[in-house]
């Protein structure tokens, strides 16, 4: 991609522009973001269309050992951060663990909060229990796109068990695509379907309306997610099956800040051209006894 394409304008994705690359097949690109920085390379990317502030950041970026523990506010943060940089990708901000549990008072509150002070685009629920159902619709009637999610739901990890693969048998397949068409009755715009077999996603994604995004869910979705430092290479943590590795900055991150230590330790960072001179030389001559005598 030539820089003056990259620097172009792009027009904002929006709902619509999901539902019609869903329509015509054309997979829709999505991924994890957490920082400005990275999100602005993403986004002046024509590539990426859905950039989701995910809660895995309480894992990749907080350092907790699952999702539970991040808070509205510090989500809040992160999804501020990547909205300054979103001109393009269709920005979606995650509701944490317990942010739309107690009422819809308070889900209401909390979802407002990521489309007004965050500047997210719609908001991201996990699960089809009938509760979640509710607060998707009042959500939706009041103008809050929502997402659902399904399959591997990490908030509900000490349910399930572990970060374990679901919809393997035909009774739990048939209740994740009863879950899906509850979901889409309450008004979801897309579904993301993790960690299920490639047979029940494409189940799922044959019969609804709105575009399913998979994750560890094979490739007859609508389009995929990953978590962004998985594709780099950065979590270390563990690296999940159905991953694919583009990079290794971890590695990359090693050995640049070995060399650097390295260049610090035998003088030769910073060099003169990485230094200033300063400009009166003369001067010198009397700032040298100044210094001797301090
Ligand atoms: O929190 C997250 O990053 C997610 C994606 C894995 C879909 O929910």
């Amino acid at each position: 991609m030539s820089i003056q394409r990259s620097l172009q304008k792009q027009k904002p994705v929006t709902v619509n522009t999901l539902k019609s690359l869903a329509a015509t097949g054309k997979k829709i690109v999505s991924l994890t973001c957490y920082d400005y920085t990275t999100a602005k390379i993403l986004d002046q990317l024509d590539a990426v269309d859905l950039l989701l502030v995910g809660d895995s950041l309480a894992m990749t970026v907080l350092g907790h050992p699952d999702t539970l523990s991040v808070t509205v506010d510090e989500m809040l943060h992160h999804v501020k951060a990547v909205s300054r940089a979103c001109g393009r990708a269709f920005l979606v901000a995650d509701m944490p663990f317990m942010s739309y549990h107690t009422s819809c008072d308070q889900a209401i509150q909390n979802a407002g909060r990521f489309i007004q002070e965050g500047r997210a685009k719609a908001v991201k629920l996990e699960g089809a229990s009938a509760q979640v159902c509710t607060v998707i619709t009042q959500l939706t009637q009041m103008g809050i796109p929502v997402m659902g999610h399904l399959g591997l739901t990490p908030q509900l990890v000490n349910t399930l068990g572990g970060f374990t693969l679901q919809g393997k048998t035909v009774d739990s397949a048939q209740s994740l695509l009863g879950q899906a068409k509850k979901l889409e009755s309450a008004g979801v715009f897309a579904i993301v379907l993790e960690m299920m077999p490639t047979e029940v996603a494409a189940l799922i994604t044959a019969q609804l309306s709105v575009p399913t995004i998979g994750i560890g869910a094979g490739n007859k979705c609508s389009g995929q997610i990953l978590v962004i430092d998985d594709l780099l290479g950065r979590y270390q943590a563990f690296t999940p099956r159905f991953v694919r590795q583009y990079a290794d900055l971890s590695q990359s991150i090693t050995q640049a800040v070995q060399q650097y230590a390295s260049d610090l330790q035998s003088g030769d960072f910073p060099n003169a051209k990485e230094s200033f001179a300063f400009e009166t030389p003369d001067a010198l001559k009397v700032l040298q006894p100044a210094c001797a005598l301090s």
